[in-house]
């Protein structure tokens, strides 16, 4: 019921309903409306009450709230289930933990915050309380364990997309999942799997977007490297809103993948990329690699032309444009 009336309010932006609509359109009582809106307002819904009018929703929560969030989302699958905590270590631990006890496909894990969020390369990811959009997908894909990397580009397709989609903020994609805006990152992708017989048996995606940070939120090392997509927009921004969109852009490019294979996600990402047609380094166990990143292949490797002329691959590595 509570979602329901949420729903009434959000369908109406601005408008006053009375307590009398609500109950004749819910078919309770008003005491019982009444109840439910202290009930939003606790949740951090703000309501403007004026007698003979009634109630008027002035203020959503900065809080991710599931109930609205399954009421954003038009998405069949993905983040149908979703389990939202305070506070977390990773929410990649409790994404692979719901794994064994035999969560769905689509399962979604957001947290307000993480005590030990990791990036790639054995990194942390800094993640403070209500600021950003810390998450991890659940995906059960049905394709051979060589490609594996195909589905970690997708994801940056994806959230790319609904980034700039929802935002109208150009982040453009550094090989191989690193979101990027005006050369500094706004958000890092993380793809833990497990397999079996040479097929994929689960995927944890890990998401991680620096939404509504300010300079001060990040710490000294990051500055100058990081960036939010509120200091790039000038506002701030309904993280839920764009949970939603980005859930909507990976079923659509998930859906697709599965359909038609890898060959539309190459051109989508090759599309947002920043780095392909560039000079580049890229750091490997040997050192860093200097060349003009030329394509990727069908394993999601970066072709790279050398200065002497070589056409080197990688398959992972850390890139700095040059
Ligand atoms: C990177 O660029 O190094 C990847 C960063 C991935 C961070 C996200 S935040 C949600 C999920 N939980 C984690 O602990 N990491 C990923």
């Amino acid at each position: 019921m509570n979602e329901r009336i949420l729903q009434i309010f959000l369908d109406r932006p601005g408008q006053f309903l009375s307590g009398e609509e609500l109950s004749r359109e819910l078919g309770c009582s008003r005491t019982a409306i009444w109840k439910h809106i202290r009930n939003l307002r606790d949740r951090g819904y703000e309501f403007e009450a004026v007698s003979r009018r009634g109630y008027r929703m002035v203020k959503t929560p900065d809080r991710l709230d599931v109930g609205r969030l399954l009421t954003c989302l038009k998405t069949r699958t993905l983040g149908r289930s979703i389990r939202l905590l305070q506070q977390v270590d990773s929410t990649q631990n409790l994404a692979h933990q719901l794994v064994i006890e035999g969560a769905e496909e689509g399962t979604l894990v957001l947290a307000e915050q993480q005590t030990a969020g990791r990036g790639r390369l054995g990194r942390s990811w800094h993640s403070p309380f209500g600021k950003g959009i810390w998450m991890s997908l659940i995906l059960f894909p049905q394709i051979p364990l060589q490609f594996t990397s195909q589905l970690t580009l997708l994801v940056a397709v994806a959230v790319c997309r609904a980034i700039r989609q929802n935002t109208g903020v150009e982040a453009g994609i550094k090989w191989p999942n690193d979101l990027l805006v005006r050369g500094r990152k706004v958000c890092g992708i993380l793809l833990e799997s497990s397999g079996e017989d040479e097929r994929l048996r689960h995927v944890v995606a890990g998401i991680g977007i620096s939404v509504n940070l300010l300079p001060e939120d990040f710490p000294g090392e990051l500055r100058g490297k990081a960036t939010s997509l509120r200091i790039e927009s000038g506002r701030e921004l309904d993280r839920t809103n764009l949970i939603a969109i980005i859930l909507q852009q990976l079923e659509e490019l998930y859906d697709l993948y599965h359909r038609v294979g890898f060959a539309p996600i190459r051109l989508l990402w090759e599309a947002g990329s920043i780095s392909l047609g560039k000079p580049i380094r890229i750091q490997t166990r040997e050192g860093w690699v200097q060349g003009v990143a030329e394509t990727i292949d069908d394993f999601g490797a970066l072709a790279l032309r050398t200065d002497d002329g070589q056409l080197r691959k990688f398959y992972s590595g850390d890139v700095e444009l040059a």
